[in-house]
């Protein structure tokens, strides 16, 4: 039963619990009249304490899309944060105006931290620092059902930032959980996935490089990400990194023909434009599958999805 829970990272719910926001994601894509008052008179605060493009406006427009209806800010200096508001003080106020709150801080463990003070009102972190993203977890799974059939038995490359990429740490920790995943880890070694990471893996299902040519004809899954400018503390180092990879057609060339490469978007220069019109490329599918998955949760968290 997901009704009122919170969402802070993927191993908060259960692998059948999540294959079930999968199905009613899928029912949505299938009939999305059918769903869209099911959040009649319901609310969803929206508190964005860093910028986003996709995470936003695929939670706004998933409410929307439910029936449901929205505040909040995207710009805390407009809120009483501004004025020294602590935020267990915030989230007590807001939820005796909503039903149901998504989060983005830059602070690690603070979507954690104000799903203490919600009593009722179920959190959902949309990314806290470079620690977890757990709904863009759910949107890189429903892409991988979608284009490969399921999440189980796919040699999985993650390439750019792993240091910092939330959404890296997430999704990783996540298809662990499945069946015979092997991760290619790909970045150079300033930026190698963190110990903490590591430490959930089994030494046998991963390898690490810097070497991108070398390995993407081995993969299934490409997974490219940005590097994240602002969690450098040199913006030398920053710029010296931050061309390291970038996929184009040539590097394609040498990939499988049913390889798909994906990306949470916002990407800079890893991912060239030339490379959008492959096939294979499926980052902006995965940007739509974003919304309807997000439909699917807060349904799920509201206990509103069989209301039609
Ligand atoms: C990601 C994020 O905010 O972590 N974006 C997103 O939510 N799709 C990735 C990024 O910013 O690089």
């Amino acid at each position: 039963m997901l009704k009122g829970r919170h969402l802070i990272e993927p191993g908060d719910f259960s692998l059948d619990e999540i294959e079930s926001i999968m199905q009613l994601a899928d029912n949505i894509i299938a009939n999305p009249e059918g769903y869209s008052l099911v959040c009649k008179g319901k609310l969803l605060a929206s508190l964005f304490y860093e910028p986003s493009t996709r995470t936003r406006f695929s939670f706004e427009a998933a409410m929307l899309r439910l029936g449901g209806e929205i505040i909040g800010f995207d710009d805390p200096s407009n809120s009483s944060v501004s004025k020294g508001e602590s935020l267990g003080d915030t989230i007590r106020t807001i939820e005796c105006y909503s039903d149901i709150a998504v989060i983005r801080h830059p602070r690690e463990g603070t979507a954690r931290l104000v799903s203490k003070f919600a009593k009722e009102m179920p959190i959902i972190n949309a990314g806290d620092g470079g620690h977890e993203h757990p709904t863009q977890t759910l949107t890189d799974l429903l892409t991988i059902r979608k284009f490969k059939g399921g999440c189980d038995h796919h040699v999985v490359g993650v390439c750019g930032d792993l240091l910092f990429g939330r959404t890296i740490h997430s999704l990783v920790k996540m298809l662990n959980r499945y069946q015979g995943v092997k991760f290619v880890f790909i970045s150079p070694k300033e930026l190698r996935m963190p110990e903490n990471i590591l430490g959930h893996l089994d030494a046998h299902v991963y390898t690490e490089t810097d070497n991108l040519d070398e390995v993407i004809g081995d993969l299934d899954i490409l997974y490219m990400s940005r590097v994240q400018r602002e969690r450098f503390v040199s913006e030398e180092e920053y710029l010296r990194l931050k061309n390291y990879y970038v996929l184009d057609k040539k590097k394609m060339k040498n990939a499988k023909a049913d390889m798909i490469v994906m990306h949470p978007l916002p990407r800079v220069n890893e991912i060239a434009t030339e490379v959008d019109d492959d096939p294979r490329a499926v980052y902006f599918n995965q940007a739509k599958y974003g919304m309807y998955v997000r439909m699917a949760l807060i349904a799920k968290l509201l206990g509103v999805e069989d209301k039609k």
